[in-house]
């Protein structure tokens, strides 16, 4: 197996450095071929919005390294993840590479579904809602299947170590190793089963949803109930969102055509 791991910190010596260094050594010890990248290695700068990729099938224009950070990512077999924690959610370069989702899509929409972790270092607890959800959203988005996500607790340099660090990327490390794809099954749980995502959208009464992945979860007890078709039907599996690309995105440049005149005489109206 080849393991990529990701570092989404910028800081040196920091904790998600330090344990991504620690994994690619904890990995090479068993038969693992390991890969160990730092996000703040490549430029990626923000979409454009030009919609040209998809579109007009472009290339996008944009002159970065997303489509080289794309190869490196798609050359394992498996990703582990390890970003920090800022105002509760990802750092901001995570949601650069999910912006340019559009342009990537080309390039992964036809690779098999591969297992990653997220791992997202925290400090303190309860400041932290929204870092597993778009981690994995990350995932996700790239084509990987979700088999785990922890937090590790820490705030200076190292403190991770003191903590539960080094047993989570030992544990990950071997999830991924061990891991063998299967479909979902119906099951009761306090998190989304595909994104660990613990923020549920109120349809009606006790019926909710998961934001990232839209799949439907009824209380129960102190959990929710997922079923088995809905969560191997989620919004990020290959067929919706090839279904999404080419029932809605593409179909916004007919429509938007036939509303132009009226954005143009609004336009004129408003005098934008
Ligand atoms: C700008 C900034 C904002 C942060 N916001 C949060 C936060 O909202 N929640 C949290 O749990 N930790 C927060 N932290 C703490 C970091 O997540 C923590 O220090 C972590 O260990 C950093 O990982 P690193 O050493 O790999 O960079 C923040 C740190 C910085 C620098």
């Amino acid at each position: 197996m080849h393991l990529v791991t990701l570092v989404a910190s910028e800081r040196r010596n920091g904790n998600c450095d330090l344990l991504g260094r620690y994994a690619e050594r904890y990995a090479s010890t068993s038969d693992v071929k390991s890969e160990l990248i730092y996000l703040k290695d490549f430029e990626i700068k923000q979409c454009q919005g030009c919609m040209r990729c998809v579109l007009n099938n472009e290339k996008c224009k944009i002159e970065d390294d997303i489509y080289t950070f794309i190869d490196v990512i798609q050359n394992g077999d498996a990703l582990l993840l390890l970003a920090p924690t800022y105002v509760l959610t990802v750092p901001g370069t995570l949601k650069m590479v999910m912006d340019r989702f559009l342009c990537i899509y080309e390039k992964v929409k036809d690779k098999p579904l591969r297992p990653g972790i997220s791992i997202g270092v925290c400090s303190p607890i309860d400041w932290n809602q929204f870092q597993l959800p778009l981690m994995n959203l990350f995932l996700l988005s790239l084509g990987y299947r979700v088999i785990n996500s922890y937090f590790v607790y820490g705030a200076g340099q190292g403190e991770v170590l003191l903590e539960n660090g080094v047993e989570t990327i030992e544990n990950s490390i071997k999830n991924l190793v061990e891991y063998r794809p299967k479909p979902y099954a119906s099951q009761i749980a306090k998190y989304c089963p595909i994104d660990f995502c613990t923020l549920f959208e109120r349809v009606e009464g006790d019926k909710f949803r998961c934001p990232v992945c839209l799949a439907p979860a009824v209380l129960k007890g102190d959990g929710f109930y997922f079923e088995a078709k809905d969560l191997n039907h989620h919004r990020w599996t290959k067929e919706n969102i090839h279904d999404h690309f080419v029932n809605w995105i593409l179909k916004t440049k007919p429509r938007y055509k036939t509303m132009l005149k009226e954005i143009f005489k609004k336009k004129r109206e408003l005098c934008l």
